[in-house]
């Protein structure tokens, strides 16, 4: 069975953040660090904290709704759900399975993405070309992190860096020339070592001694990642605006990876876009990971700083190393 490409883009965003505050101050109690350094050194002042009884999925569910009511979508009407995230609530089932129960999904297929902070990216590809050749015709696509989890709280290399959101996107068929017009994605395995929880999984189960020896938290190489993210984010920038057949000065708005404010300006310099076109919340969320994209871009939009027949970059990086960038015609 054929069918003609249709045209997919974002129709309705979403976002959710806890209430509770840690600042870099509350940081300077925990570990050796300063307000000052993580600053200078980040860009970060300070990001959102999850309860200890809540889970990803609850962050996904409240970015969700908001996503479909913004879309004027119902629950019962989505054909599909991805979840792109490092921290689901259990290794197995998938939390998109957990998301399509709690928001009333059922007739949802749903499945997640582990790519980490490039996962948004990745799961708009996917859920656009599965949208763009049916038989879906609505899919939500969701980061959601609780990092703080999975954050070493006596390691202050990586602890001040993260924090815990939801972001979503509803996708639907739009006009014509509209929506997604390209991507780039890619990986480097040989760095997938840069970051990652080396215990909990096949090659190191959990035991007495994996847990004795903290390898169940996020353990990273930053100034490797620090290489790799401007690199790849210039280069996939280029190939993704290329292939949409537009060049660097169509771009109206760039949102990328929150993580580390110099990593976007060196980006941004490389690619000679004016940085006056760069959105984020890097200051008062950290990195999200997954949710650090939607969580920008609903952010713009209910900033009514979208207008249609604006082009968007997304850019991001992640672990893998992974990279995803894409390219939106509004
Ligand atoms: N407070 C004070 N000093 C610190 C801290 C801290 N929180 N963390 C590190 N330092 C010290 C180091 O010990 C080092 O001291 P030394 O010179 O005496 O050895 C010094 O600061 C410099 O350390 P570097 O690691 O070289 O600092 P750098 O300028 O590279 O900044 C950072 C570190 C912020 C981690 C940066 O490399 C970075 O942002 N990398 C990318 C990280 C990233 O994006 N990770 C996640 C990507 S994927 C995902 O989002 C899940």
């Amino acid at each position: 069975m054929t069918r003609d490409l249709r045209s997919v883009g974002i129709v309705g965003t979403g976002s959710y953040a806890p209430s509770r505050v840690l600042t870099n101050f509350d940081l300077e109690k925990m570990v050796d660090t300063s307000d000052e350094w993580i600053r200078t050194r980040t860009g970060i002042v300070e990001r959102r904290i999850a309860d200890p009884d809540v889970a990803t999925s609850t962050l996904a569910l409240a970015a969700a709704h908001a996503a479909l009511e913004s879309a004027c979508v119902k629950p019962e009407d989505l054909d599909l759900i991805v979840v792109a995230t490092v921290t689901p609530d259990m290794f197995f089932p998938c939390t998109a399975s957990i998301l399509q129960q709690s928001l009333g999904a059922a007739g949802a297929t749903a499945f997640d993405i582990l790519v980490g902070c490039t996962g948004f990216v990745y799961g708009l590809a996917a859920a656009g070309a599965l949208l763009a050749t049916g038989p879906y015709d609505r899919a939500l696509v969701i980061g959601a992190e609780t990092l703080s989890k999975i954050t070493d709280w006596q390691d202050r290399s990586s602890c001040v860096l993260f924090g815990d959101a939801a972001g979503a996107a509803v996708l639907a068929p739009v006009a014509d020339g509209r929506g997604i017009l390209s991507y780039s994605l890619g990986n480097d395995g040989a760095n997938a070592d840069a970051l990652k929880i080396p215990a909990g999984g096949s090659r190191m189960p959990s035991s007495e001694e994996t847990v004795a020896n903290r390898l169940h938290y996020l353990i990273m190489n930053g100034p490797e990642i620090f290489k790799f993210a401007v690199r790849s984010m210039a280069e996939s920038s280029v190939e993704a605006v290329s292939r949409a057949g537009l060049s660097m000065s169509d771009i109206d708005i760039v949102i990328p990876h929150q993580a580390n404010l110099r990593i976007i300006e060196a980006a941004a310099k490389r690619l000679n876009i004016p940085y006056d076109r760069f959105v984020g919340n890097l200051d008062r969320y950290g990195n999200t990971s997954a949710a650090s994209i939607p969580l920008a871009l609903d952010e713009v939009v209910r900033q009514r700083r979208i207008h249609p027949g604006n082009h968007l970059l997304l850019c991001s990086f992640g672990a893998g190393l992974s990279w995803g960038t894409m390219v939106l015609r509004w």
